[in-house]
């Protein structure tokens, strides 16, 4: 009878040990319903005036949609974003980034614009800037300058 309610007990503080760690484990893996977001292929082209281009592609492997809504940059008083149609880019005030999908900003459509540049990047410096969501937390990327003409486009 003791021996039995010791291995109930034990049995019972095993359980709830790992509806614990189970539990623990989620809410780290939870981050409060924020949209889990990864930058890659970031770039811009060296300025050849008093405004730059950046492009890079945002990857959102959570079931959560979010958008870009403005990115900063010590470059730049005004970095705002921009869609390109029918080949005249005009500023946006988001850009959405679809549950488990990606949102693209490349050459001759969406990206980020530096206006009035306070100075002019070389090949092979880094211009740091930081995307902002509208649920994410904020992001810092270093895009790497390249050449004037770069375009990474693989298809
Ligand atoms: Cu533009």
């Amino acid at each position: 009878m003791n021996r039995r309610t010791t291995i109930l007990s034990a049995a019972v503080a095993l359980v709830s040990a790992l509806a614990l760690t189970g539990c623990s484990s989620d809410s780290s893996a939870d981050t409060g319903g924020k949209p889990e977001l990864e930058v890659s292929g970031a770039f811009m082209p060296q300025p050849v005036m008093d405004m730059a281009g950046g492009f890079l592609t945002i990857k959102n492997d959570s079931a959560t949609a979010d958008k870009l809504t403005s990115v900063t940059s010590p470059l730049s008083d005004d970095v705002q974003i921009h869609e390109t149609k029918n080949q005249k880019m005009r500023q946006v005030t988001s850009f959405d980034i679809p549950a488990n999908g990606e949102l693209k900003l490349e050459r001759g459509g969406n990206h980020i614009m530096f206006m009035d540049i306070k100075q002019k990047p070389k090949q092979g410096e880094k211009v740091s800037i930081e995307l902002h969501f509208e649920k994410a937390d904020p992001i810092k990327v270093d895009l790497p300058v390249e050449a004037a003409t770069h375009n990474p486009k693989q298809h």
